[in-house]
C-alpha cells in the first residue's frame, strides 16, 4: 500500500474516497478538520445524533456526502488523550468501513502518531486467501494520513504490520502444509535479504545435541522435527535478547490424545514460534541495536506407533530428566531444550511465547496472555510493552510452594501438576531451564487466535506476541536493561 503524507485536510478530502475523521468526546475534531465537518452542515449533525456518536473511543459514524470525493466520512472516536491502541482501533474501524475503496485519507495520525494508525488500517484489511476460490481482498492501495512529518514513523507501522500479517499467515496455514522443514523452508525464505542469519538444526543434529524433550515429541510424527535457529547482530549493541517460540506444528495431544473439539483449533500452536519469527524480521527492518537471538523449536505432536509413552522419561538440553504421564503436556518439553540451549549462549534476558495451556484460558479468557517469570522488572517493561502495542496481558505468580506438584521419584520432574493452577505449573517447570538469566514467559493460549472479526483483528490467528516483541527490543535499544529508570 502506498501512504503518503498531506499536509492539510482539504487536499485529503480532493483526493480520498473515504475521509476518515478523528474526534473527541464533545466532538473535538482532530487536526484542520473543524472546517470541513461545518461544511458538510446538518445532515453530518444529524447522522452523528442518530448514531449517539460522541467521540467516544470505539464509536464510529459513516456519513454519505452526496459527493465524489469523499464520497463517505467516517468519525472515528478516539476518548480523551488517545493512546496508541485507541488510534490502531480506530484506524482499524477506518480500514474495515473502506476496504472497498482504493484511496483513504484520515486526521487519526494528525499528532505524529503514525505507527499505530498505519499497524491498525493494514491489519484490518488482512484476509488469508490461499484457499477460497473467490478471495476478496481489500481493494484498498493509497492511504494519505493528513499532518506532516512522521514518515519513519509510518514506516515502523508498515514494518511492523507486515511481520503481524506473515505470523498470521503462518497461524492459519493447515497443518497439512506446514510440517516442520517446511516452516523452516518459509521461514528461509521470508527472512532472505533482511541480514538475519538462519541456522537449522535437523534430526541428526538434535540426537547429536541431546534435545530429548524436542526429540520425544516428534517420535509419534512421520514428519522430522528441527530447531530454527535465527541470529540478529548488529554491528552495535549493548544488550543481547533470546526470544523462544513454541513451535507445535499440530498438537493431537500425542497417545494422551484430544477430544475432537479440542483438536480443532490445534494448527496454531505454533504461534508462539511465528510471533517470534515475525518479531525478528521486523527487528531486523527497523535495524534496532540489540543483538537477538530467536529460537523456534518446531514440531508435530502425534500418537504414532513409535509416539513416547505416558510414563516414558525424556533427557534434555541440560541434562534434566522428565518423566512424561501426560503427553499432552508437550509444549514444556519442547521449550525445555530451547530455552537450555539458549541459556548456553548467554543472553542479558530471554522471553519465550507459548499457547502453553488451556488453563491460562480458563484463568484469563480468550484475549489476556499470562506473563510470568523470575525478574519483575523485565515484567514490568513487557507489560509496558504490551500496553503501548495493544497486546494485553496479566501478571501471574510462580508460586515456590506449587514446585513439589511436579516431584517423581521416577526423574527430576514430571510434566504435569496437579488439577489447579495449571499455567502456573507449566511455567514452573520452564523455569528449570533458564539458569539464573531474566527470564519471562508468556502463555498466549487465548489471544494467539481471535474468534471474530474486530478493529484490526481478523478471526483466526492473531500475531499475537510481535508487536510486544518488537516493543520490547526497541525499548531495550533506547534503555539498555538492568539500568534503573
Ligand atoms: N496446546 C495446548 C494448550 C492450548 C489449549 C492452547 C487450548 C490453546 C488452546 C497444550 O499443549 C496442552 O495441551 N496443554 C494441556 C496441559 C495439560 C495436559 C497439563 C492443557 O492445557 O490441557
Ligand atoms: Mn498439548
Ligand atoms: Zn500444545
Amino acid at each position: 500500500m502506498n501512504i503518503e503524507f498531506v499536509e492539510t485536510q482539504k487536499e485529503a478530502a480532493s483526493r480520498a474516497g473515504v475521509l476518515g475523521l478523528a474526534a473527541r468526546p464533545g466532538l473535538v475534531w482532530e487536526g484542520d478538520a473543524g472546517g470541513y465537518v461545518a461544511s458538510l452542515g446538518a445532515g453530518f449533525e444529524r447522522a452523528l445524533e442518530r448514531a449517539g456518536f460522541e467521540g467516544e473511543a470505539g464509536q464510529s459514524c459513516s456519513y454519505d456526502t452526496g459527493s465524489e470525493h469523499p464520497h463517505t466520512v467516517v468519525a472515528l472516536g478516539t476518548g480523551e488523550d488517545p493512546s496508541a491502541d485507541d488510534r490502531r482501533r480506530a484506524a482499524g474501524i477506518l480500514g474495515r468501513k473502506a476496504s472497498k475503496d482504493a484511496s483513504v485519507a484520515t486526521t487519526l495520525a494528525f499528532e505524529g502518531q503514525a505507527a499505530p494508525v498505519v499497524e491498525g488500517f493494514l491489519l484490518s484489511q488482512y484476509s488469508y486467501d490461499r484457499f477460497r476460490s473467490k478471495p476478496e481482498p481489500a481493494r484498498t492501495d493509497s492511504l494519505l494520513l493528513v499532518g506532516t512529518g512522521a514518515e519513519l514513523d509510518s514506516e515502523a507501522g508498515t514494518v511492523v504490520a507486515e511481520a503481524v500479517s506473515w505470523a498470521r499467515d503462518l497461524v492459519n496455514t493447515p497443518a497439512r502444509d506446514k510440517a516442520p522443514r517446511e516452516v523452516q523452508r518459509l521461514v528461509a525464505e521470508m527472512v532472505e535479504g533482511l541480514g538475519l542469519r538462519l541456522e537449522t538444526h535437523d534430526v541428526a543434529d538434535l540426537e547429536e545435541g541431546g534435545f530429548g524433550g524436542l526429540l520425544g515429541v516428534a517420535a509419534g510424527s512421520d514428519r522430522d522435527p528441527c530447531l530454527v535457529e535465527l541470529w540478529y547482530e548488529p554491528e552495535e549493541s549493548e544488550t543481547f535478547v533470546a526470544l523462544v517460540g513454541k513451535g507445535i506444528t499440530f498438537d493431537s495431544g500425542g497417545l494422551s490424545i484430544k477430544p475432537a473439539q479440542a483438536m480443532a483449533t490445534m494448527k496454531t500452536d505454533m504461534s508462539g514460534a511465528a510471533a517470534v519469527i515475525g518479531a525478528m524480521a521486523a527487528i531486523a527492518r527497523l535495524r534496532l541495536p540489540v543483538k537477538v537471538l530467536g529460537l523456534a523449536p518446531l514440531t508435530d505432536n502425534m500418537p504414532g506407533s513409535r509416539a513416547t509413552k505416558p510414563g516414558d522419561v525424556l533427557t534434555t538440553r541440560n541434562g534434566k530428566t522428565i518423566e512424561v504421564l501426560n503427553t499432552d503436556a508437550e509444549g514444556r518439553l519442547i521449550l525445555a531444550d530451547a530455552l537450555a540451549y539458549a541459556v548456553e549462549h548467554g543472553p542479558d534476558l530471554m522471553v519465550d511465547l507459548a499457547t502453553l495451556t488451556g488453563a491460562c484460558k480458563v484463568a484469563l479468557g480468550d484475549t489476556i496472555a499470562g506473563v510470568m517469570g523470575n525478574d519483575d522488572s523485565l515484567i514490568d517493561r513487557i507489560e509496558r510493552a504490551g500496553e503501548q502495542a495493544g497486546e494485553s496481558m496479566w501478571h501471574l505468580p510462580l508460586p515456590e510452594e506449587y514446585r513439589r506438584q511436579l516431584d517423581t521419584p521416577m526423574a527430576d520432574m514430571k510434566n504435569i501438576g496437579g488439577r489447579w493452577g495449571g499455567a502456573l505449573t507449566a511455567a514452573l517447570l520452564l523455569q528449570e531451564f533458564v539458569g539464573d538469566i531474566p527470564w519471562a514467559h508468556l502463555d498466549i493460549a487465548g489471544p494467539a487466535r481471535w474468534t471474530r472479526d474486530e478493529h484490526y483483528q481478523t478471526k483466526g490467528g492473531s500475531g499475537f506476541g510481535v508487536r510486544t516483541l518488537v516493543e520490547l527490543v526497541a525499548n531495550l535499544a533506547e534503555q539498555g536493561f538492568g539500568t534503573t529508570e
